[in-house]
């Protein structure tokens, strides 16, 4: 059996006639960028959240990079991040000229330590210059946010929490992208709420960080041809756009679908006793993850011996990630890639291995999966 890591065709085959119809209008009107299908999706995007605005850009690195220039993030200034995060993340500071400090991550979510994170903002020795967190609620799993809410009042810190992989994520009642100044999401197709091609979007409930966003992705233009400052060229086009309200509708019941996955997951893996040989993310019912990928750790060796078999046996893995930010060329001149600085993420890229998620992934496929794992660990 071939399982894949994630499939697009599978959701396609149920939305087709919608999708279709709604681009046929869009070439139809002649109107393909930043018209009623983005103002639609910025519309529905903050009420669905709970935000006051939103603002549609290119795409989720974008949405981090205006975020934080919108917050006036200047060079010299420095953001606290994670190591153990997409790219885009840790480059949005340096885009701003900031200079990122890594926290290492916890051992159960591999989100930013937020002990961790506290100790830098007592104990850094440029702790006055720090101005802002970019905490990832990363595979989906929120991170504690009133701790984080508790950091932002005491520290007098601002927040921009990527939400790239989180959309609809909660922790208690509070949905992730509501306690920081922005919350900025990824529609890269195999996002939780994916188009069929690049988009992203900044939350916002204030109504001055609102405005500089929106003019900053139109090259910090406020009237067309009069330009304020420098800004971007980040639009959102109206296909994506109309795709995305088209999978809005649907997003709570695949969010249900991934949780029960994960759930069978779980008891799949506690039948066989796999517990042994790898961690894997628990089950929550209560939409604190929304299982954006499902990846386990193999505890007593390293991934790339189980990585190789899922290959073999055609089942579809891949590592997020497989070193941390710290150790990339392009962060030398960082100076923080210290030996045992960051044991966590150290752990996690050589560790780490996500499994197949989707909506549509189906039993039989799942229980292919856990078989085969079984087979690697036991013969
Ligand atoms: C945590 C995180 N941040 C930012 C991004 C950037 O989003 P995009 O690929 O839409 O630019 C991604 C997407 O891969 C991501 O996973």
């Amino acid at each position: 059996m071939k399982v894949p890591l994630f499939d697009l065709t599978r959701q396609y085959k149920t939305l087709r006639s919608e999708i279709t119809e709604n681009i046929d209008n869009i070439f139809s009107s002649g109107k393909v960028i930043m018209g009623e299908n983005v103002r639609n999706l910025e519309a529905s995007v903050s009420r669905y959240i709970g935000s006051k605005y939103a603002v549609g850009v290119a795409n989720g690195s974008d949405a981090l990079v205006i975020s934080v220039h919108s917050l006036g993030i200047k060079p010299g200034d420095y953001v606290i991040t994670t190591p153990y995060t997409f790219f885009a993340t840790a480059s949005a500071i340096t885009r701003n000229g900031g200079i990122p400090i890594f926290a290492d991550v916890d051992p159960v979510y591999y989100n930013i330590n937020l002990e961790k994170t506290e100790e830098i903002l007592n104990n850094h020795p440029h702790k006055e210059k720090i101005k802002a967190i970019i905490p990832v609620h990363l595979f989906g799993k929120t991170i504690n946010l009133e701790k984080l809410r508790q950091l932002k009042e005491k520290y007098n810190v601002k927040i921009v929490e990527d939400c790239a992989q989180s959309i609809g994520s909660v922790w208690k009642n509070e949905k992730s992208g509501t306690v920081g100044e922005f919350g900025t999401i990824s529609f890269f197709p195999t996002k939780n709420l994916g188009g069929y091609g690049d988009g992203g979007m900044i939350i916002t409930s204030d109504e001055e960080l609102y405005k500089k966003a929106s003019v900053l992705r139109v090259h910090g233009a406020s009237k067309k041809y009069y330009h304020e400052e420098i800004g971007y060229n980040s639009r959102l086009d109206e296909i994506q756009a109309s795709v995305l309200c088209t999978k809005l509708k649907h997003l709570d019941s695949y969010t249900e679908k991934r949780i029960n996955i994960a759930k069978k997951y779980k008891e799949l893996f506690l039948n066989e006793k796999l517990d042994e040989f790898i961690d894997f993310p628990d089950y929550y019912e209560d939409r604190s993850h929304v299982y954006h990928q499902y990846v386990i750790t193999v505890k007593n060796e390293i991934r790339s011996g189980l990585e190789n078999y899922l290959t073999e046996n055609e089942i579809g893995t891949s590592v997020y990630y497989p070193k941390g930010l710290h150790q990339q060329k392009c962060f030398e001149y960082l100076g923080q890639n210290i030996p045992g600085k960051f044991p966590v993420t150290d752990f996690a890229t050589q560790h780490s291995l996500a499994l197949p998620i989707f909506p549509e992934l189906r039993e039989d496929e799942q229980e292919y999966v856990v078989k085969t794992i079984k087979n690697y660990f036991r013969g």
